[in-house]
């Protein structure tokens, strides 16, 4: 183990988010972790390790100030704040499912936004910070049905590296795109053909905790060693 750090996680409940919360919280780290279901939350902390919760909604850019700032005054620093929390209800562009369209913008690239906003004076302030990104590999490439998921990956990979290109060095910014990992993603598909499609597509998949050694790794390196971007997918994903 080296320096335990305090580490937020926003869509923590599930998934990737999960599977990170509690790959960190064995290394012996603070992990605080966000999301609308708190029962799953619980579970996690009622696991074991260092973990604290916090009921939050990605969308709501005064919780997420809330949630970033309630951390620091409780652990009197925060270390790294992973924007993990997502949506994926896929679908046709002429299906014109327009509120979810909304909801993607409003959780994948607002919410994103909202941790940028909480998180940047205290890492200013502090004089060191990690931001890390879960972008996609829907950020480096588009699919049918995938039109505006893609576009708000291609746009949280577009801000992520902007940050990096603008914040002092003392704060680290990294960004990993995960491909087809095993989570709980797909069930937010309403659309019977997007459904069905990618019922096929996730049949590869890979376990979330993949992802959380990708995390691990990037928070273990020293502070003068910025991880800028990793991509983790099923080696049989082409
Ligand atoms: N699995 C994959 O194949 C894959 C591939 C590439 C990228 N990703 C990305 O990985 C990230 C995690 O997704 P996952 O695969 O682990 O899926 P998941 O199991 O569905 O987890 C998504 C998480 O986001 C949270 N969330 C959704 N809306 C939220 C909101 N308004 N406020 C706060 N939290 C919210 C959910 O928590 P609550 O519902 O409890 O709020 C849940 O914890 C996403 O950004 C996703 O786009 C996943």
């Amino acid at each position: 183990m080296t320096d335990s750090k305090t580490i937020l996680i926003t869509g923590a409940s599930s998934g990737i988010g999960a599977a990170t919360a509690r790959r960190l919280a064995d290394q012996g780290h603070t992990v605080v972790l966000g999301a609308r279901r708190v029962d799953r939350l619980e579970a996690i902390r009622d696991a074991g390790g260092d973990v604290h919760i916090d009921r939050l909604d990605v969308t709501d850019r005064a919780d997420v100030t809330r949630f970033v700032d309630a951390a620091v005054s409780t652990h009197g620093r925060i270390d790294v704040l992973i924007n993990n929390a997502g949506v994926m209800p896929l679908s046709m562009l002429d299906a014109l499912l327009v509120e979810e369209w909304d909801r993607m913008i409003d959780v994948n690239i607002r919410g994103l936004l909202h941790g940028i906003a909480a998180a940047l004076p205290h890492f200013q302030r502090q004089g060191s910070g990690h931001f890390i990104t879960v972008a996609s590999i829907g950020a480096h490439e588009v699919s049918p049905t995938a039109a505006v998921y893609c576009g708000t990956k291609y746009a949280a990979w577009a801000i992520t590296e902007g940050l990096r290109r603008e914040v002092d060095p003392s704060v680290r910014v990294t960004t990993i795109s995960p491909g087809v990992v095993e989570s709980e993603l797909a069930e937010s598909i309403s659309d019977p053909v997007a459904r069905a499609e990618m019922k096929a597509y996730r049949a590869n998949s890979i376990p979330a905790d993949a992802v959380a050694r990708a995390a691990a790794y990037a928070i273990g390196e020293p502070d003068g060693v910025d991880v800028n971007e990793i991509i983790v997918r099923p080696a049989m994903q082409r």
